[in-house]
Order: structure tokens, then sequence, then C-alpha cells
């Protein structure tokens, strides 16, 4: 028989980042990693190292900074991945290699073009190196529900016996029924000793990950991989809130339970939403704004005499709290950093003094600023490279019913200022326009989203756009009291990652 606890394995910040559009700064990836382990993830996979130099040292950093969970990093079962990866993890505490291959007849002849043979010989030795450096070896086998039963099975035996403790069965491209899947993991449950934790990973290319992941757990896994929002390759991951709350609500049903720390899951879900531009879609189990809102008058009379009415998980539990006030114009920078550092966000030197400025310039405007609002004025700073290119110093609009819309903008590089002017179909356009004449740097909108921070008509407004600036998509984000001011730094911002990606001597990034 398994244990009861179902350890929980976190690919936000590696499946989830693989999402079109999404590309977390170094400083970003850390601050999500913190995050996770507030929320006490089991295991946290930083990455993907090999892939490229950007890639290494977050992981390496991550794994040198952040305590608490195990940190894994990716690996092909080629010497090159492992190698680099133990490089990068061996400053954690406790480490994890995940290596992987396709075991499917398509992945195999298609893409790797090796016979049975050769994937089984590359499976040994991939695992022996990596248990040369640890023995916390995770292996799975890509494409795993599209493989035939007996082969898969051999591979995974090759696995358990060169040292692989956790064994994956990934449903690469989200195809499995949950009944399918169930069975699946029976099957290989059966076929391997006791001391091996069988895990799943579900994509969700049918809507299917959560019910399969589901199903893995009924029949005997005990690792479920997962990402906050259910963010990952296409159509995403099993989502880690919607399974952490399942097990929670539901844990006696199923008879088992995990250790995290529900009450950081709606923060959680803050962050890897503000800082990857992916919006949560309101009505989104758990984590969506209309999750926990009654609207019809018999469910709110309900709600107020009991909440258990129309109520099966407390909002409390997953720290849906009230917004509390915690900074106005008067605070100084010792409560600015006191207030930062309650909420658990650590911000030094010169990121703390610019983050400071900007609460500063947002408090005069704002008579309060609440945890929320911290939150986004921090996301934000931390969407900016360590250096931005341009700085927005102004924009200045005018326009109406009869007037076509213009804009103005003043922005810095260095010491010098440079104005630039734009018409637009609207304010926002006008002001973009007018920054892409400042910089010079071409950019088609591909994503503008906007939403505010807390409610009330004094919220902030918190922008998300994504371009796509040569090919490549980035992502920025702006925070500001007026709607336009804020899109306009989320689309300087976004540029200047540009320039900084460019700028980058990354080399071409596989993903695997
Ligand atoms: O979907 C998948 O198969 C993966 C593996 C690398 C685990 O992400
Ligand atoms: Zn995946």
């Amino acid at each position: 028989m398994p244990d009861d606890v179902v350890r929980i394995f976190d690919t936000t910040l590696r499946d989830g980042e693989q999402a079109p559009g999404i590309a977390l700064t170094r400083a970003e990836k850390v601050e999500i990693a913190e995050q996770l382990a507030r929320l006490n993830v089991d295991i946290l996979e930083a990455g993907f190292p090999i892939s490229s130099e950007g890639e290494f040292e977050a992981v390496r950093e991550i794994a040198s900074s952040v305590r608490g969970p195990v940190i894994a990093a990716l690996a092909r079962v080629t010497p090159g991945d492992i190698e680099r990866a133990a490089e990068a993890l061996r400053g954690a505490e406790r480490w994890r290699i995940h290596t992987f291959i396709s075991t499917s007849d398509i992945h195999m002849t298609d893409m790797l073009r090796m016979s049975h043979g050769q994937v089984l010989d590359a499976i040994r030795e991939g695992v022996k190196l990596a248990v040369s450096y640890t023995d916390d070896v995770e292996f799975s086998a890509q494409d795993a529900t599209r493989t035939e039963l007996g082969f898969l099975l051999e591979c995974f035996k090759v696995a358990v016996d060169a040292g692989a403790t956790t064994i994956n069965v990934p449903d690469t491209v989200g195809y499995a029924m949950p009944h399918e899947f169930g069975e699946l993991v029976r099957r290989v449950r059966e076929a391997l000793p006791e001391h091996v934790v069988i895990s799943t990973h579900c994509h969700n290319d049918l809507g299917l990950a959560v019910a399969n992941s589901l199903a893995g757990i009924v029949n005997g896994a005990r690792q479920v991989e997962v990402a906050v929002n259910g963010i990952g390759e296409r159509a995403g991951n099993c989502s880690l809130e919607e399974i952490a709350m399942i097990i929670r609500t539901r844990g006696q049903a199923l008879g088992v339970r995990h250790h995290l720390n529900t009450r950081e899951i709606m923060r959680t879900s803050r962050l890897v939403s503000s800082l990857t531009g992916y919006t949560v879609q309101p009505n989104k189990a758990v984590v969506g704004s209309s999750a926990f809102a009654h609207e019809s008058g018999i469910h709110q009379h309900g709600v107020l005499s009991n909440r258990a009415t129309y109520e099966i998980m407390d909002p409390l539990e997953i720290g849906l709290e009230g917004n509390r006030i915690v900074l106005g114009k008067h605070s100084g920078r010792h409560a600015f950093a006191d207030a930062l550092a309650k909420l658990g966000i650590t911000l030094e030197g010169e990121r703390l003094n610019r983050a400071f400025a900007r609460f500063k310039e947002l408090a005069d405007r704002k008579i309060q600023l609440t945890e929320q609002d911290l939150e986004a004025i921090v996301g934000e700073e931390l969407g900016a490279g360590a250096e931005e290119t341009f700085v927005l110093e102004s924009v200045v609009v005018g326009g109406g019913t009869h007037l076509e819309p213009r804009a103005t903008v003043h922005l810095r590089r260095g010491d010098e200022v440079i104005q630039e002017s734009a018409m637009g179909d609207g304010l926002i356009d006008a002001a973009m326009g007018a920054i892409q004449r400042a910089t010079g740097v071409e950019a088609r909108l591909v994503t503008f989203n906007v939403s505010s921070v807390t409610g009330g008509s004094d919220a902030l407004g918190d922008v998300v756009v994504q371009l796509d600036v040569e090919g490549r998509r980035v992502t920025g984000r702006g925070v500001a009291t007026d709607v336009v001011e804020a899109s306009a730094r989320a689309y300087l911002a976004a540029i200047n990652r540009a320039l900084q990606v460019k700028a980058a001597p990354t080399g071409e990034r596989v993903t695997p």
C-alpha cells in the first residue's frame, strides 16, 4: 500500500514557463520560487538548465537561495544535460535530477530516430549518471500514454534498476481519459517495487489534466506534477490549486493528504498571473474572481445564514482574506520595507530604492495602499530588468469625443531625454505609438489586459501587455492610478525586456 501523502511537485517555472509568451526574468523566477516555498510545495522544478545560460543561472540562484522544497531540474538522458543540471543544483540543501526521454513509437521514430534498444540503453546510462550525482533521481517517459505498455514497463524497470526512485507517467499530449490513465498508473504501480514513488504529469489538451491526475492518485500515484493556475505547454498542466483543494476538501474520501499551506494559494496564483501575464478566468475553480461570489438572491440568503449552504470550501483556507490597508503617503522607507517583509518579500539595494520611489509616487495620488497594491508595485519592479534601457518620465494625453487622441511621452535613456508624440485610435494607442517612436522599436501588440488591483474607483490600474518584437514574444507590466499611464509603463517595460533579451548572449533556447 502506498503511504497517504501526495507529494506536490511544482513545475510552474519549467513546464509552466514553456507556455507561449512567458519569459520570466531571473528575479521574477526567484520571487515565484520563494512564494512556492511559502506554499510549502514538496518539490520545486526550477528549470531546464541546458536550455540556455539564463535558465542555468536562474536554477542556480534558486538552488542556492530557496530553502524548504527539494529543488529539481530537468535534463534529457544525455550526459551534457545531466552534468549541467547537477552543476546548477549543487548549492541546494536537497536536490533532484529529473531526467527524461520519449518512449512512444511516434516520438522514437519521427523525433529521436532511435530504436527500442537504444532508448533502453540511454535510460540506463542516463539514470546511472544522474545517480552518481544525487540519490534523488526521477525518470519520466515522455508520451507515456501513447507508449506500448510492455515497452513502457520495461523502460521504467531499467530506470529503477539504475537507481531512479520516482517514476513519472506523463500524459504529454493530454490524450488520456481518466479511466485509462488510472488503469495505466495501476499497472505501473503493480510492476514496480514499493519504495518507488509513482508520479503523474498530465497536460490539459482535452481539459482532463486534473481529472487524470486524480485518477492517478486513486490508483496509487503519490506525486502529482502541477503548475500554478494550470499554466504550461499548449493548454497547460494540471492546476496546482485545483488538485490541492480537491485533496483538502475530499481527502477523507480519497484517503490522502498533502503538505501544502493552502492559505498561500491565492497569493501564489496572483503573483504567477501578474508576472507571466496569463490572467485567470473569472470562473476558474478555486482562484477565479467569481469562485466565491454568490449572485442569486437565494444563494446569498443561504450563505448569509450558513456559509456551508452553498460553499464547500472556506475562502479563508485559500488565503482569500480582506484586503488589509498597510500604508499611506506618510509611511517611510522603513515602514515600506517592513510591510514587504511581512508579505515575505525581500527587496534590497537599488531594487528596494526604486520600488520605494514608485510607492511614494503612488501613495501621493492614492490615500491608502493595501497588501495587494504592494504586491503589484513589487511585481512591476521585478518585471523591470536590473537596468532599464528607457525610463518613462511622463506621458501627457489629450482627446475626446470630437478630438483626435494624441499623446506625448518623455523617456529618459541615461542622461538623454527623448520626447515624441503620436496620434492613435484612442489615448492608450496614442501613448503606445509615441513610445514606439521614442524608442525606435517596432512592436506589435499581441495581448492587452487591464484589471484593477483592488476594488473601487480609486483602485490602482494593473496592465499586462504582450508584444511581438521581431518574432519574439515579450511581456510587460505597469501599475498606476491612471490606466493610460499604467498601459504606457507596461508597454515600455515590454520594450525594455525585448532589448535586454536581444542583448543577452544566450543562444538558442531548447525546450523539451
Ligand atoms: O509533458 C511532458 O512529457 C514533460 C516531460 C519532460 C516530463 O514535460
Ligand atoms: Zn509537460
